[in-house]
């Protein structure tokens, strides 16, 4: 009797979640299709109003998502860029690598400009928890060396070292005093040792690390939950749920170009991991990319701009990081390295942005192709010695629209070249950083 009222239940659950699968799109994803800061928190917020969950599944607050709604800028780091939507649930998924200082101090300006609270904003229990130690570690290693990455210096590195070691703290140990101690404790000796003698920087002890962090655990625990349960049960809801990535697949710790990367898996693939979802459950994969390229810290870059054009891209551009406040580096867009995302990440359509900052240059150019010795290259396969790629340029006659109308014949040109040239449409594009400066030539919805 029992056994079967609970096969009952467990029918009807999956009656209904496949009865709604069918319905319209229910699940999507927002990824940065270059080397990050493409204008993924601009297209998850504008997304975001009509769906129910916005996830975050990797990276932390290494991320800085800027939102422009009516003249109000609001930059979120490791928050979903859908925050703004009260009826939106956000979720930081167990892929997310969380320090607990700054998630408070994030929550604390972002909850005097709209209404969060634990009803609409979840964290995963078994998110990793960046300490002082991974933030002091990121630090003493770009200062002292050799082969410096850039990072943003935010523990990113070192908190996902720790995860793959299985030293990590999950977001569940903050709340219980003795699993913080013992998790603490292990590994201590060595990063004594390493901050001692190698860097010779002072340190928190274990003590002083887990008042610090039980203090926050007790100020963030309302918000603590089974973030993989409950993407489940609302995706066997019918619910629709908005996945949005952080950083840019050319920044993936496996498809980017490493050791110039982050350390977590920023392509589609880090949604099934660092979220939950089933493979077959992602419907549609929008890779945002600007319209011309930018970097921020070392690493190669075929088009980048070394010239005055690459001076007036990133100062018309605002090309400052929003974490950072470190320049982008600025150059041409790229199509093989974006053929290169669009396999990583089996991209759906492309959401082409800052459009608006190309308008009026005295010269456009798109990457069409490398030449790499002696040959032409027009997909950017990891085999290939990116610092040893030649570019080639297709000339465009430059666009000047005002984006009030029907868009120019040479804008049009533009943008469906680019179309072509990846193979899959360019479904959005973008003229500005305002919520409402964008065009759909896709129907998403
Ligand atoms: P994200 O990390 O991908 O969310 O991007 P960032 O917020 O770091 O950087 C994108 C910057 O471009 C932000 O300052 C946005 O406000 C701005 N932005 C986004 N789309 C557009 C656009 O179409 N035109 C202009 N001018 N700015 C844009
Ligand atoms: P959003 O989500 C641009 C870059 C850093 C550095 C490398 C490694 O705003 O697009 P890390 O601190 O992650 O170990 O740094 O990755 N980087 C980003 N670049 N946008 C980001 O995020 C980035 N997050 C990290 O500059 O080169
Ligand atoms: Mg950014």
């Amino acid at each position: 009797m029992v056994l079967d009222t609970v096969l009952t239940i467990i029918f009807v659950n999956y009656q209904t979640s496949n009865e709604v699968k069918g319905a319209c799109m229910q699940t999507m994803a927002i990824i940065g299709a270059q080397w990050g800061d493409e204008g993924k928190g601009k297209l998850t917020d504008l997304l975001a109003e009509k769906c129910d969950l916005v996830v975050r599944y990797q990276g932390g607050h290494n991320a800085g998502h800027t939102i422009w709604v009516n003249g109000q800028k609001t930059v979120l780091h490791v928050i979903p860029s859908g925050v703004l939507h009260p009826h939106c649930l956000s979720v930081i998924g167990h892929g997310v690598v969380l320090e607990p200082e700054n998630f408070l101090t994030e929550l604390a300006r972002i909850k005097q400009v709209t209404k969060v609270s634990p009803d609409n904003l979840k964290i995963s229990s078994t998110a990793t928890v960046i300490t002082s130690y991974h933030k002091l570690l990121d630090a003493a290693r770009e200062a002292q060396g050799s082969e410096k990455i850039g990072t943003t210096g935010k523990g990113i590195g070192p908190a996902y070292e720790a995860k793959v070691s299985r030293r990590a703290i999950k977001v569940k140990d903050l709340l219980d005093k003795d699993t913080l101690v013992r998790r603490l404790s292990n590994g201590y000796a060595e990063k004594a040792i390493i901050f001692k003698h190698l860097y010779q920087i002072d340190f928190p002890t274990i003590e002083q690390e887990v008042e610090r962090l039980y203090r926050f655990g007790e100020t963030l625990k309302d918000y603590v939950t089974d973030s993989f349960g409950l993407i489940d049960q609302k995706l066997s809801q019918g619910k629709r749920v908005l996945y949005e990535g952080a950083q840019g697949i050319l920044l993936d710790i496996d498809y980017g170009t490493y050791p110039y990367v982050t350390s977590s898996s920023t392509a589609a693939s880090g949604i099934f991991t660092g979220a939950g979802i089933p493979h077959h459950k992602l419907e549609e994969v929008i890779g945002v990319a600007k319209a011309y390229t930018t970097r921020v810290g070392e690493g190669p870059f075929p088009t980048e701009l070394h010239d005055e054009m690459g001076t007036l891209i990133q100062q018309k551009g605002n090309e400052i990081g929003a974490t950072t406040g470190r320049k982008r580096r600025c150059g041409w867009i790229d199509i093989p390295l974006l053929r290169y995302a669009v396999k990583c990440s089996q991209l759906s359509s492309i959401a082409l942005t800052k459009l608006d900052i190309l308008c009026g240059l005295s010269e456009l150019k798109v990457c069409y192709a490398y030449e790499v010795n002696g040959k032409t290259v027009d997909c950017a396969y990891p085999g290939i010695n990116l610092y040893n790629a030649k570019p080639l340029f297709k000339d465009f006659k430059p666009f000047n629209d005002d984006f009030t109308g029907k868009p120019s014949q040479e804008l049009q040109n533009y943008i469906n070249f680019i179309q072509e040239a990846v193979g899959i449409p360019v479904g959005i594009y973008a003229y500005g950083p305002d919520r409402n400066q964008i065009v759909f030539r896709k129907d998403y919805f």
